[in-house]
């Protein structure tokens, strides 16, 4: 089937009560271990793509290795998101290649500038059909960075801001970051949070910074040479909790990351006298799948890829023509 929008595959989510993850992608192989695990699992999934990733990638590969995980699994709903945008050019630029949603990410601005940046992707986007996610809050780790302080999402203001933005999903802050130090101790998340706002805003809520940092992948890259501090991650029951109460979509990069680190140490440091790719980055790709796999069981959408019956791009220009 084609790449399906992001709008039927949280609508689908909600119908069935799961949450799909949405796998980040730079390369082929973490798009083959990721499809492997969506076929083995008959599993929906999303691909998403950074601005990091669209520059290493040079957007045309990764539109066409987006395209070969397509027509090699027609079987699997696949949305292609653009992950964290941070204007409407980045956004014109994704919609261009072909991608099926997009994030604007003007959460470090004023509610006010928040509002008016995020309402013009929304508008622009919903000609071409394509699906709109925009943020309320920020977290720690790279938005901390610009936001200078951690906000989590405000109920109020979240009801307000899907009213007049009128995006598709809302990405929340409830406590999580992203990288992989995200908790010193405890994790502590605001899953009350979740609740309050799901029940406000009626739409598909998203978890971002939802790597759970797993010690044994933390353990297998510090094993062969690496050097990472164990910290703690989002606990998968946290994010089972999270489903339960409206997230639909949830945002793995960092488990990604460590996985095919600790397959690739290991590789070169038990037969160093290797220096095919292929010897390394086929491990690195299985790792991706195990991890992928997993999630899905985790998240409920395995088994679920047989409920869809994909819409189009010019389905959902009608739809929101009408709305
Ligand atoms: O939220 C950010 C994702 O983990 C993507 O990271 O910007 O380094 O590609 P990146
Ligand atoms: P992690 O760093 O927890 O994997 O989060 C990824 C993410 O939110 C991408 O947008
Ligand atoms: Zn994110």
């Amino acid at each position: 089937m084609p790449l399906i929008p992001m709008y039927q595959c949280l609508k689908e989510a909600e119908k069935g009560g799961y949450g799909v993850g949405a796998f980040n992608v730079n390369n082929m192989e973490q798009i083959q271990g990721i499809m492997k695990a969506a076929r083995e699992l008959e599993s929906p999934v999303i691909l998403q793509a950074s601005r990091g990733a669209l520059k290493y990638t040079d957007l045309t590969y990764l539109k066409y290795l987006v395209q070969a995980a397509v027509e090699a699994n027609p079987e699997i709903p696949v949305v292609l998101h653009l992950d964290h945008g941070d204007s409407l050019e980045t956004v014109k630029t994704a919609i261009r290649l072909g991608f099926t949603s997009v994030m604007i990410d003007a959460s470090h601005h004023d509610f006010e500038t928040n509002v008016r940046i995020s309402r013009e992707v929304v508008e622009y986007a919903h000609e071409f059909g394509v699906s709109v996610e925009a943020e309320l809050g920020t977290l720690g780790g790279i938005e901390e960075d610009v936001a200078g302080t951690v906000q989590l999402t405000d109920p109020d203001q979240a009801e307000e801001f899907v009213a007049r933005v009128g995006c598709d999903s809302l990405a929340v802050a409830i406590g999580t970051s992203h990288g992989a130090y995200k908790f010193k101790g405890e994790p502590k998340l605001a899953l009350d949070l979740v609740q309050e706002i799901s029940r406000r805003v009626q739409i598909p809520l998203v978890l971002h910074g939802a790597s759970s940092v797993p010690k044994e992948l933390v353990d297998a890259v510090n094993a062969y040479g690496g050097s990472i501090e164990q910290s703690s991650g989002v606990p998968v029951e946290s994010i089972k909790e999270a489903i339960r109460y409206g997230v639909r979509k949830i945002n793995v990069d960092t488990d990604i990351r460590l996985a095919m680190t600790g397959a690739v140490r290991k590789t070169l440091f038990e037969a160093p006298e290797k220096f095919d790719p292929r010897d390394y980055l086929g491990p690195a790709r299985e790792a991706v799948y195990r991890l992928v796999a997993q999630r899905m069981k985790d998240f409920g959408s395995a088994g679920h890829a047989r409920d869809y019956t994909p819409i189009t791009l010019e389905d959902m220009k009608a739809h929101y023509k009408r709305a």
